[in-house]
């Protein structure tokens, strides 16, 4: 049975690391505004282990979209994607942000965003060396 709750900094680099920074240093999977202290992160608990993390941040939107708060760094391990283990992360963000929400989507998950909510908006581009990317976004609740 998944539980998300929230977590500390700390908590979330691990699976971050290997999920978005795999083969790269662990330094790679610390954002700046981490320990922001309006950031908040949450993790989804398996047997008290984390398999899943998500963070929202401060964060102006570009491109005239309204949305105040950035929503980085989600991953679910590889051996439990497609267990709805990212929609119940997603789930707890909304109610417990409610606000409006902006993100960088890879290309591949922008189905995932759009299932929880979230609308494209303009092209894609390139956030080297990940690759192609494109902005959503979320009205609030
Ligand atoms: C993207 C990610 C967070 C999604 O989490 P997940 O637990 O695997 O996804 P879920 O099982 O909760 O999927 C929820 C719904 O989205 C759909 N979905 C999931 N991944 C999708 C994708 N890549 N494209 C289209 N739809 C997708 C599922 O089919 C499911 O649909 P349903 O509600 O009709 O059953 C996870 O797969 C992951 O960590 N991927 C690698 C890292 C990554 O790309 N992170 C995002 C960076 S922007």
């Amino acid at each position: 049975m998944i539980a998300v709750r929230r977590v500390s900094a700390a908590d979330v680099v691990d699976v971050r690391h290997a999920v978005l920074r795999p083969g790269r240093p662990r330094e790679t999977a610390l954002f700046a505004g981490d320990e922001d202290a309006d950031t908040r992160h949450w993790g989804a608990l398996l047997d008290d282990r984390i398999v899943g993390v998500v963070s929202v941040m401060a964060a102006p939107a570009p491109d005239g979209i309204d949305a105040d708060w950035q929503l980085r760094g989600m991953a679910v391990l590889s051996e439990l994607q497609g267990a709805h283990v990212g929609a119940a992360l997603v789930r707890t963000v909304h109610a417990e942000v409610a606000a409006p929400m902006w993100c960088n989507a890879r290309a591949a998950v922008e189905g995932f965003y759009a299932r929880q909510g979230w609308r494209a908006v303009g092209e894609l581009f390139e956030i080297p060396p990940i690759g192609p990317h494109r902005r959503m976004w979320w009205p609030g609740a």
